[in-house]
């Protein structure tokens, strides 16, 4: 008997916080780790070539699902993925991050029946967290929780609320994410601080990624240039806010040359508005498709600062001791603004932030406790104490 455990892999930033945990429990005798991958994310570019770089196999269950509304997307997750529960009845579905297969395969999995095949063992479990003598479903628990924006008009912070609530384990990056989960009730034996995923893929690729000289292949030098991600709604959605932002990078683009892999929601809005035409004119600015895991990392390593919207970015310029602006009112990430290197900015104000940084000497290393590269290895260890390891039958 082996644990089947489904890793719920959907959108980019998915890739790097499940392919640590596929290696750590590929290695374990008890523990059969599956690769759901959703489909929410299905270019080569924002999907196959992530697997390649982080050494992951084509996942073992396909959804198919791809892109459309906010209840589309999560309610075919939904639909699809009840049907592979019912089919190969995991015993254990992790979730991670916070997009909307996050949510969907939260919701199908805490709301499915079947006998599980490890009732038997969760009836012993020793934290007594369970109900286990009811349980007929698969255990979920949700990596990368209890962060908050408390931002609801972030679809990712409604992700975070209902995933959160709804998940039996909880493994927080922070202790800042515990408060949260406390604050809003969670039992906190629920709740295991296991530190950051995104960290470990960074450590197992690191040598690859300094092997890389992307920056140089574009003309650049190390620690002379910003790189820019925007891909939130809130930025790219609004054409007014899309278009002086695309100025923004124009103007400082003269001071320090920009390198922007642009995301697809981010391309088809900036097409719609005649501005990537603009920009793909400026000399200094380095329009590209977006990058996969490794070259990407590389260009972060090297970079003088990064300005962004993502969540994984902040985390790693922080790790990394590299300036970032965060192009957002406010982040579901304090950490890396109070321990780290991130700092929360406006269009009015990014301009002068950037000026600043570059009058300003460069950062270095901020020591996070528990984001060290071993984040697998503890949530490796949280699922044997939780469900007190299974033999395998010879
Ligand atoms: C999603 C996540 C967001 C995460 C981001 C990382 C939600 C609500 N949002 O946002 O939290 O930070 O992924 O990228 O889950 N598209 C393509 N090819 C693709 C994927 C998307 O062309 O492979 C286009 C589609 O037109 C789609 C749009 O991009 O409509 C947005 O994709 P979607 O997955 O809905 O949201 P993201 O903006 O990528």
């Amino acid at each position: 008997l082996s644990m089947k455990i489904h890793l719920i892999s959907a959108a980019r930033p998915n890739f790097m916080k499940i392919a640590p945990l596929y290696h750590a429990l590929s290695k374990e005798p008890w523990a059969e780790p599956l690769i759901v991958h959703t489909g929410q994310h299905y270019d080569l570019n924002m999907s196959d070539v992530f697997f390649q770089d982080l050494g992951l196999p084509a996942p073992d269950l396909h959804l198919g699902v791809g892109s459309g509304s906010h209840a589309e997307q999560s309610g075919h997750v939904m639909m699809a993925y009840e049907k592979v529960l019912f089919e190969n009845r995991p015993d254990l579905v992790i979730v991670v991050g916070d997009v909307n297969s996050t949510m969907a395969c939260t919701i199908a999995a805490v709301k499915i029946s079947f006998k599980s095949t490890l009732s038997n063992l969760t009836s012993t479990d020793p934290a007594g967290v369970l109900n286990s003598a009811d349980l007929d479903r698969p255990i979920v628990a949700h990596l990368e929780a209890g962060l908050r924006s408390f931002d609801r008009t972030m679809p990712e912070e409604i992700n975070r609320l209902v995933t959160d609530t709804l998940a039996d384990i909880l493994w927080t990056p922070s202790p800042d994410a515990d408060d949260n989960l406390i604050r809003e009730g969670v039992d906190r034996q629920k709740i295991q601080r296991v530190g950051n995923i995104m960290i470990d893929s960074l450590e197992m690729l690191r040598s690859s990624i300094q092997k890389e000289s992307v920056y140089s292949d574009m003309g650049l030098h190390p620690g002379k240039y910003g790189l820019v991600t925007l891909h939130r709604p809130s930025n790219v959605d609004n054409p007014e806010i899309m278009t002086r932002l695309c100025q923004a990078l124009l103007r400082i683009s003269q001071r320090v040359p920009l390198v922007f892999p642009v995301h697809p929601r981010t391309r088809k809005r900036m097409e719609n508005l005649g501005l990537m035409s603009l920009l793909e004119k400026a000399d200094n600015l380095i329009i590209s498709e977006p990058i996969n895991y490794i070259r990407f990392m590389n260009l972060t390593f090297n970079c003088r600062f990064a300005l962004t919207d993502s969540g994984g970015l902040q985390e790693e310029t922080t790790y990394l001791g590299i300036p970032c602006l965060t192009l957002r009112p406010n982040t579901e990430r304090p950490v890396t603004i109070h321990k780290g290197t991130n700092r929360l900015c406006r269009l009015d104000n990014f301009e002068e932030h950037v000026d600043d940084l570059l009058s300003s000497k460069t950062s270095h290393d901020c020591k996070i406790d528990l984001w060290d590269g071993r984040t697998a290895a503890r949530v490796v260890a949280s699922i044997k104490s939780y469900f007190k390891e299974p033999k395998r039958v010879p």
